[in-house]
C-alpha cells in the first residue's frame, strides 16, 4: 500500500525512557490501522529503544549531520542512526532552519546523507506569519521545495515532503482547507517539475497544531498524504485519534 495515509509524530525535545509506555502505546494503536503508516520521531537518546520496544510503527530522528563521521562534536550522523534502528529522519524542520541556521542546501545535504545511509527522509518547509502577510507564501515554500529537495539515483520513493506553515506551528492555528489545498497543489507541481513523472509519488505531509479536532478535516485537503503531528503526538490518547482520521473508511 505505497499511497496509504502516513502519520508521523515529532516528539522534539521531549521524552525519556519514562515515556516508551506511550510510544508503545500508540504502536499497539497503529498495529489497528493496517490502512495508515505511522511513524515516531524520538530525540536521538530514545531511538534505539523505541526501535526496539515498537513491532508496527516506525521509528525515525529529528535531525542528522551531513556528513558520516567526523570531528563535529554533538552531531549525530545519518548511518548512526541506521545502526541505531532509524529508518526514516526529519530535516529542516522550521526549528531547525529558524534556531541552526539550516539553509535550504544544508537541509538538502542533510536529505542526501540521509538517502545515502538507506533511510527515508520527511523534508520540511514552510513560510512565516509575514511571508504569508506578504503574499510570499507560495513562492518562498516551493522555492524551499526546489532547493531542499534530494536528488539522486532512485531515491524518489524514500522522500516524503511535509508543509509546516511557521505560524501554525504550536499555535492552535490552522491555515484553511482552501489554503492547505492550494499550497499543497503547489508543492505538487514542484514536486514534478525537480523530479519529472516521479513526483507524484511523494507523500506530501500538513503540519501545524493537528489534533484529533481538526485532523479529519486537514486530511481531506487536496493533496494532503498524512500529517506531521507534534504536541498531540506525545500521548497515544491524542495522537491514536489522528490515526483513526487517516484511516480508510472501511478499516474498522
Ligand atoms: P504542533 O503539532 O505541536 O503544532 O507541531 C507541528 C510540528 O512542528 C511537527 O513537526
Amino acid at each position: 500500500m505505497p499511497n496509504r495515509p502516513y502519520i508521523v509524530g515529532n516528539w522534539k525535545m521531549n521524552g525519556t525512557r519514562a515515556m516508551l509506555a506511550e510510544a508503545r502505546a500508540i504502536d499497539r494503536g497503529a498495529a489497528r490501522y493496517p490502512s495508515v503508516r505511522v511513524g515516531v520521531a524520538p530525540p536521538f537518546t530514545l531511538v534505539s529503544a523505541m526501535a526496539e520496544a515498537l513491532q508496527t510503527a516506525s521509528v525515525g530522528a529529528q535531525d542528522c549531520h551531513a556528513e558520516a563521521s567526523g570531528a563535529f562534536t554533538g552531531n549525530v550522523s545519518a548511518p548512526m542512526l541506521g545502526d541505531a534502528g532509524a529508518s526514516f529522519v526529519i530535516v529542516g524542520h522550521s526549528e531547525r532552519r529558524a534556531m541552526h541556521g539550516e539553509t535550504d542546501s544544508m537541509v538538502r545535504a542533510k536529505a542526501e546523507a540521509a538517502l545515502a545511509a538507506g533511510l527515508e527522509v520527511i523534508v520540511c518547509v514552510g513560510e512565516t506569519e509575514a511571508e504569508r502577510d506578504a503574499g510570499q507564501a507560495e513562492a518562498v515554500v516551493t522555492g524551499q521545495v526546489a532547493a531542499s529537495l534530494p536528488q539522486g539515483e532512485g531515491i524518489v520513493p524514500r522522500v516524503t515532503v511535509a508543509y509546516e506553515p511557521v505560524w501554525a506551528i504550536g499555535t492552535g492555528r490552522v491555515p484553511s482547507v482552501d489554503d492547505v489545498g492550494a499550497m499543497h497543489r503547489a508543492i505538487r507541481a514542484q514536486l514534478l517539475e525537480s523530479y519529472g513523472d516521479e513526483g507524484a509519488i511523494v507523500r506530501i505531509l500538513y503540519g501545524g497544531s493537528v489534533n484529533a479536532g481538526n485532523a479529519a478535516n486537514l486530511l481531506a485537503a487536496d493533496e494532503v498524504g498524512g500529517a506531521l503531528v507534534g504536541g498531540a503526538s506525545l500521548t497515544a490518547d491524542a495522537f491514536l485519534p489522528i490515526v483513526l482520521a487517516a484511516a480508510s473508511p472501511d478499516a474498522e
